[in-house]
């Protein structure tokens, strides 16, 4: 049967005209993918030919590896690697891979424009032409250092913890020992005095005495430091706290030259606070203020109610902190038989009850520390008064 050629003629352009739609279609799918690459901007999406080449750029690529597409596109995807990797023909033998397995993958550092150094993760994958050849690269690169130093610091973390229970258990077998010692040697300092009288001898015990105290010091300090962080809350009077610190020191601060002043408002409400704790951290701040003062001075403790919080201070006229000294990091001393334990504890203390603690101190003249602790929360504890209060003593 012949056909009309109109006929071949309509069949022909119906033909064509599906063609072209598909066609347009195809070509309107492809804008839209490239568009979305190109978009994307947390991952770096990007192709290389068969030689490490980079033919396109993405604008996740720019912001994780700041190069913009005409300065890269034609150069070799080496310059993304740290210059001992690419000694170590890295790049080279992760195309090899990809090539051979049709995937690479790895975390790792890489390096930006400006030469800072990021980890990323890549993945590199293998392309192939329609007839099945080798024809390129597409890699995938996230930038994961955020993620690389959460991992880090939680690692950190861990591994104090661990340390901070190994270092307790050891704390606590060295004290019992330690104990002994310190009574053995007062024994036998007591028989040797009746045998000898030789200054050396004398000095040598002295010595060893003041070496097993600042052992027993450490430790002690150490414990508190280390001692789990249970906060056991009661309704305390400031007032109470400081004096029974004060009290079982004051023939030694008059023996040291040290005037005591008391300073309490008449409207310091209770607090509710760890009693034990809070006494801690004024003895810590109290030691500290008449070890600055060798030369006697006068040592002032406050307590005043400051909007919705209670603050604690303790004042010496003492030789002050020098600038730039980190008072309260861990073991930072000054003093040669200190143990650098004093302030960090204070800090950990007032931390556990959600307070703030800091120093103003001027060299030569004095420091203050203040501390700050909110009031109760439920209210009821701060309506109460302190009815035996005077504003000096
Ligand atoms: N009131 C103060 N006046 C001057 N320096 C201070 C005062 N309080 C703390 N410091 C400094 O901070 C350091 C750390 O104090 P601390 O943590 O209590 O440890 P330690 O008293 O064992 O040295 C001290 O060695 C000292 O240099
Ligand atoms: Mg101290």
């Amino acid at each position: 049967m012949t056909r009309h050629p109109e006929e071949i003629n309509r069949e022909l352009q119906t033909r064509n005209a599906k063609r072209e739609t598909a066609v347009g279609k195809l070509q309107q799918s492809e804008e839209q993918f490239r568009l979305l690459v190109e978009g994307v901007q947390d991952y770096a999406i990007y192709l290389l030919n068969l030689e490490g080449v980079v033919t396109t750029w993405n604008s996740g690529a720019q912001r994780i590896k700041g190069y913009q597409a005409e300065e890269i596109i034609g150069k070799h995807f080496s310059r993304f690697y740290r210059p001992k990797d690419i000694q170590a023909g890295k790049p080279n033998r992760s195309l090899e891979v990809a090539a051979a397995k049709g995937r690479y993958e790895e975390e790792n550092l890489r390096v930006r424009k400006d030469g800072s150094v990021f980890w990323a993760n890549v993945l590199i994958t293998a392309l192939y032409d329609t007839g099945g050849q080798l024809c390129g690269f597409a890699k995938v690169v996230r930038d994961i250092t955020e993620r690389k130093e959460t991992e880090q610091r939680l690692r950190e973390t861990e591994r104090l913890a661990t340390l901070g229970t190994t270092a307790a258990v050891f704390a606590h077998e060295i004290g019992n020992p330690l104990n002994g010692l310190s009574t053995s040697l007062q024994i036998l300092s007591g028989l040797i005095r009746e045998l000898v009288h030789d200054p050396v001898v004398e000095e040598t015990l002295e010595i060893s005495r003041q070496e097993l105290q600042r052992l027993t010091a450490l430790l002690d300090d150490y414990r508190s430091f280390a001692r789990p962080g249970s906060v056991k809350i009661q309704p305390s009077n400031p007032r109470q706290i400081f004096d029974e610190v004060l009290a079982p020191a004051a023939q030694h601060y008059e023996e040291c030259g040290i005037t005591l002043e008391l300073e309490f408002d008449d409207n310091v409400p209770l607090i509710a606070v760890d009693r034990e704790k809070i006494k801690q951290v004024i003895l810590n701040l109290c030691k500290n203020a008449v070890e600055a003062m060798p030369k006697g001075g006068t040592l002032k403790c406050r307590a005043y109610r400051k909007a919705d919080r209670v603050i604690l201070e303790v004042t010496d006229t003492g030789k002050g902190i020098p600038e730039g000294l980190d008072v309260f990091q861990l073991f930072k001393t000054t003093k040669p038989s200190g143990t650098g334990l004093g302030l960090p504890i204070v800090e950990q203390i007032i931390s556990e009850h959600r307070g703030t603690v800091h120093y103003v101190s001027e060299l030569g003249k004095g420091t203050a520390f203040i501390v700050s602790l909110p009031l109760s929360d439920t209210g009821e504890l701060t309506k109460e008064p302190l009815v035996s209060q005077g504003k000096k003593r």
